[in-house]
């Protein structure tokens, strides 16, 4: 398949009568984007834009030829998504059975199920956790968890908010070579700008517009510089 790029047009959007995105314009063509910006600045609001989670009041969210105001759930299994609260995320009692979850979507047989939560699981490092409730995880836990489900469905487009929130040392250094690694694009909002430097692009939102757009040192450090 040709590469499909998410694309936003003119893309505003308003909570309660505040506007929280103005005027976005932007292609994500690169495969390693990073979106910066302070607490309220508007990260989560466009992220859930571009599986249509949110359809915005005005603009349009495209992949490739698709809108997310008509065509939402097709997009959805190409943009794969991790929320920021990982509460929102997990749905079934015990973790293997959350991990397949969307797989049930994907017309596979129970074996090739099973096969493909199990190798998620023993990638994250998490095969143990396999039949323990989903409640009864730690917060770290619970964030691996909804990775795997969402790893484990391979979507082309992986979007995630915030993902190494409540992560210790080691699992944030697994994760981060893990996601610098993978074949598909990476779009991902995060405060750690030292990761974010090996990126391809940075942007940076404030009071929900674009500010800054380019390579993660020119984004950084004047971002550093005025809103830092
Ligand atoms: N359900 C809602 N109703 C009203 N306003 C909202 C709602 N959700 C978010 N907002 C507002 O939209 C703006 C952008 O919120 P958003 O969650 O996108 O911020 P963020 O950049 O992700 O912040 P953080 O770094 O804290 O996660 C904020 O001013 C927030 O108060
Ligand atoms: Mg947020």
């Amino acid at each position: 398949m040709a590469a499909q790029f998410l694309r936003l047009l003119d893309v505003s959007h308003r909570v309660g009568g505040r506007t929280v995105l103005r005027k976005l314009n932007l292609t994500l063509s690169e495969r390693r984007i990073g979106i910066i910006g302070r607490n309220g600045s508007g990260k989560s609001m466009l992220v859930r834009c571009l599986n249509g989670l949110i359809i915005p009041k005005e603009g349009r969210v495209m992949l490739g030829d698709l809108s997310t105001a008509r065509h939402a759930r097709t997009i959805r299994r190409h943009v794969g998504m991790v929320f920021q609260s990982v509460e929102q995320q997990l749905i079934m009692p015990t973790v293997a059975e959350d991990v397949a979850f969307g797989l049930r979507s994907l017309a596979l047989s129970r074996a090739e199920a099973k096969q493909a939560v199990d190798a998620i699981l023993a990638e994250l490092g998490i095969a143990h956790l396999a039949e323990r409730p989903v409640a009864e995880l730690s917060g770290g836990e619970k964030r691996l968890v909804t990775l795997a489900g969402v790893l484990v469905m391979r979507p082309d487009h992986l979007v995630l908010d915030e993902p190494m929130t409540g992560l210790d040392h080691y699992q944030r250094r697994c994760l981060s070579e893990r996601l610098l690694g993978l074949p598909q694009q990476v779009i991902m909002v995060s405060h750690e700008l030292d990761y974010l430097a090996q990126f391809d692009r940075v942007i940076a939102l404030h009071e929900g517009e674009v500010v800054l757009d380019g390579s993660p040192e020119s984004t950084i450090s004047a971002w550093k510089q005025r809103y830092g």
